[in-house]
């Protein structure tokens, strides 16, 4: 029997990287475009581990550049689209909202409108973001798929185009699209300038004496923190449903950036207090101030079952930091 064929933009993202991990588990052609970057040494980092595999295939595409959709999408002709590639910063894309908007925004109705005239048939994945719901918040305090969505930040606003012009065209068009709305998902591969790793590398430095301060914006915002493993396994899940359709994942627990530093620093016997400081370039002209899932709907209807906890994930990315600077020959204290 053939292999089923995916394509995946953004592979050599966090989630791209995992879920091509996943997915070549399951015996599936795997295609990813990969951006190209004068370091060509990065285009690939993440996935580097899995390049000898002979179901791996990487081709140089951009969201933004339809006609790189169209030339991939004529030559594999995948059963599967997943699309993660993103410009995925929220405080950068407050200094580059119209490039946000253009990659994040645009680049879905690229790839839309391409996948419609060369590959109507193939299911699609939308990385939508818990992002888009701004500071709605249900009266039980859960964020779901019901919930308004005001967006407050460039990001958000691009992502709730990209959801919105999703349903259109599965309303439009009969194609098979379904949005992941996914609450925020870590792991050792998540950018360091996100919270989380930026956190857990700088602590485990600050333990090793490599560092003496950690600079951060506001401690008092609340994510709803799951593993991006768990994360990339929903979104499978979702194209192998009867019909497309538009889930919440989440773990349904929050905790606030200060809780994180406090969790993390103790792990390595630190106080956090001690090492962080505010610098108000970290603050985002307005915030998203407080996030927390109800995945019921993705856990009744596909049994998606996550098993990482808030703190097992950290637990690993501090293993990760720590292995890391071992083999750069330091010796942990
Ligand atoms: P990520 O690590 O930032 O990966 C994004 C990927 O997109 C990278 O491979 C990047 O390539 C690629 N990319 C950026 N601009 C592109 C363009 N113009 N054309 C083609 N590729 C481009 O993000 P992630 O954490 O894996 O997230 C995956 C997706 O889920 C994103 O759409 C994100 O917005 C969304 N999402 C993430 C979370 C989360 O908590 N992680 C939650 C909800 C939704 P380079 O590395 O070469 O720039
Ligand atoms: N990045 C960063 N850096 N965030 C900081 C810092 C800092 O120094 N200090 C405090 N924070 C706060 C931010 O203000 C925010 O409230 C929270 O930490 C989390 O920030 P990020 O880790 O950058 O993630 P995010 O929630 O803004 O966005 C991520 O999750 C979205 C889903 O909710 C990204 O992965 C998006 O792509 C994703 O859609």
């Amino acid at each position: 029997m053939m292999n089923k064929n995916v394509l995946i933009t953004g592979i050599n993202g966090q989630d791209g990287s995992y879920l091509a991990e996943f997915l070549l588990e399951k015996d599936y052609e795997v295609w990813g475009t990969v951006k190209r970057n004068s370091v060509s040494e990065t285009q690939s980092t993440r996935i580097e581990h899995l390049r000898s595999n002979k179901l791996i295939n990487l081709e140089y595409a951009d969201l933004t550049d339809m006609a790189s959709l169209i030339r991939i999408l004529n030559k594999i002709k995948p059963d599967e689209i997943y699309n993660l590639a993103a410009q995925s910063h929220v405080r950068i894309s407050f200094d580059q909202p119209i490039y946000t908007a253009n990659v994040t925004g645009i680049g879905t109705l690229n790839l839309l409108e391409a996948i419609r005239m060369v590959s109507p048939t193939s299911k699609i994945y939308q990385a939508s973001s818990s992002e888009m719901f701004g500071n709605n918040i249900d009266n039980d305090g859960f964020q779901r798929e019901t919930t308004p969505m005001t967006p407050v930040s460039p990001y958000g606003c691009a992502k709730v185009f990209s959801y919105n012009i999703s349903r259109n065209y599965k309303n439009s068009y009969g194609m098979f699209i379904s949005n992941g709305i996914l609450f925020n998902h870590e792991s050792p591969r998540r950018g360091t300038n996100f919270v989380t790793n930026k956190i857990v590398k700088a602590a485990v430095r600050i333990k090793l004496g490599l560092q003496d301060k950690l600079y951060l914006g506001n401690l008092d915002a609340t994510r709803d923190w799951g593993h991006a493993k768990d994360y990339v396994e929903a979104m499978w899940l979702m194209l192998q449903a009867d019909t497309p359709d538009d889930y919440v994942c989440a773990t349904g627990k929050s905790h606030s950036v200060r809780e994180l530093c406090e969790y993390v620093f103790s792990q390595l016997d630190l106080f956090y207090l001690e090492h962080i400081e505010i610098n108000k370039k970290h603050l985002r002209p307005e915030e998203l101030r407080d996030l927390k899932g109800d995945a019921s709907k993705i856990k009744k209807e596909l049994g998606w079952c996550p098993k990482y906890t808030f703190e097992s994930m950290l637990d690993e990315m501090i293993e990760y930091w720590k292995t890391y600077y071992k083999q750069k020959d330091i010796i942990y204290v």
